[in-house]
């Protein structure tokens, strides 16, 4: 058995998730417990800063280097204080914090790679907590050609692969990601599959900060946009952008659905009579069906089943949608079949920090596209003391 601390910071930029947990065996075949997990949010100017750079913001490369700092800090506080308690990790897989995503397209042309920028380093977590960090996990995927991202089909497949059940894991964060993995059989781990899906509550975060002069920063359980109503001709309109009809593999981030983006759904909204709660609704509208239609457009078949996770799964109305968009086939949270919806993309983390400490790849190349399996992630060793 070996405990490992999984940290997790998305695109949402609301804090950093921090799972502590014992994993056994090898490979695919492993198992794990989660000890604890929490959500330790950035101090109010930390999220300024990051939320800044990733609209475009210019800054200096002092100011980057310590932002860089600042983030592994908080990063290391989150790994030092999940484990208060508890026996202690050997190992912390760190995602860092995404400043920067430019994946690879049909149009990069001959020779290109894509680029990804997590900050937050990994060598100063280590010698904060004195413990072998992992981080950087995105970087050999993509000198291997692929997209850098997503990067959790491979521990979906090790965690929530069924005998006889096709299933979809869709992870509903500030951007949304799905693992496609059909019933275990012949061949099933090249079946899979795994894409960014386009918003997941990126748009409906900034949208909340905008209607409230940024008294909130998300649509609990989804109850404002629930009082409203979807827009469907906008729906429409929105989901012609070129992201929702690219096959997979690809993957996005708040470059495409950012603020700017969220300026041009207000422009659009103008021309229809629509109050706050509609706007939401519409936004809420726009994520399930760019999820539901994602499946119908890029999968050889519907699944049988569909397990939400990430904190878009809380969002009460977006979860009725899918299960209305989704007719027959049953949405349930992760939590339902023993993974935790809230902390699964930082146990994540911590089993792609297991694998690489344990020499097994960490992509799946039909997920991200790369030419080949490879071992994820830089290895930091602690100061000797
Ligand atoms: N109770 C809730 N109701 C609605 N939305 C929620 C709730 N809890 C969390 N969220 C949404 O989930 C987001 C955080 O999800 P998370 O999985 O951490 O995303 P990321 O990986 O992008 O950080 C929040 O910004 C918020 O939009
Ligand atoms: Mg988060």
């Amino acid at each position: 058995m070996t405990r490992v601390v999984g940290l997790m910071s998305g695109t949402s930029v609301d804090g950093i998730d921090a799972a502590l947990v014992d994993i056994f065996g090898t490979n695919l075949d492993i198992k794990v417990q989660l000890v604890a997990g929490k959500t330790y949010p950035y101090p109010r100017d930390v999220r300024k800063r990051i939320l800044d750079v990733c609209a475009g913001k210019p800054i200096s490369m002092l100011e980057l280097a310590e932002l860089d700092d600042v983030i592994a800090s908080c990063f290391a506080k989150a790994a030092i204080t999940i484990q208060t308690g508890h026996q202690k990790a050997t190992l912390i897989g760190s995602h860092g914090q995404t400043v920067y995503h430019r994946p690879l397209t049909e149009k990069s042309g001959k020779g290109k790679l894509g680029y990804s920028l997590q900050i937050g380093r990994g060598i100063l977590i280590s010698h904060l907590t004195g413990i072998t960090a992992v981080n950087n996990f995105r970087v050999a995927d993509i000198a291997a050609g692929g997209q850098g991202a997503p990067l959790v089909p491979r521990v979906d497949a090790a965690l929530l692969s069924h005998d006889s059940e096709d299933r979809c894991i869709q992870n509903i964060g500030g951007i949304g990601n799905v693992t496609y993995i059909p019933a275990r059989g012949s061949n099933w781990l090249s079946k899979i599959r795994g894409w960014d899906t386009g918003p997941g509550n990126s748009l409906l975060d900034l949208a909340v900060e905008h209607l409230t002069g940024g008294a909130k920063t998300y649509d609990e359980d989804g109850k404002w946009a629930a009082s409203g109503t979807p827009c469907l001709p906008l729906v429409e309109k929105w989901l012609d952008v070129e992201y929702f009809h690219m096959p997979p593999p690809k993957s996005t981030g708040r470059e495409l659905f950012g603020v700017n983006y969220l300026h041009e759904c207000i422009k659009d909204s103008q021309s229809f009579q629509l109050n706050p709660a509609d706007f939401l609704a519409t936004l809420t509208e726009l994520t399930a069906a760019s999820i539901v239609g994602s499946y119908r457009n890029f999968l050889p078949q519907m699944p049988q089943r569909v397990l939400l996770c990430g904190g878009g799964s809380r969002n009460l109305y977006l979860k009725n949608r899918l299960q209305q968009l989704l007719g027959t086939v049953p949405v349930s949270i992760t939590d339902e079949v023993g993974l935790s919806a809230d902390f699964k993309e930082a146990i994540a983390f911590g089993v792609l920090a297991y694998w690489r400490h344990t020499n097994s790849p960490g992509n799946l190349p039909a997920a991200t596209g790369a030419s080949q399996e490879v071992f994820l992630g830089n290895i930091h060793l602690p100061l000797r003391s």
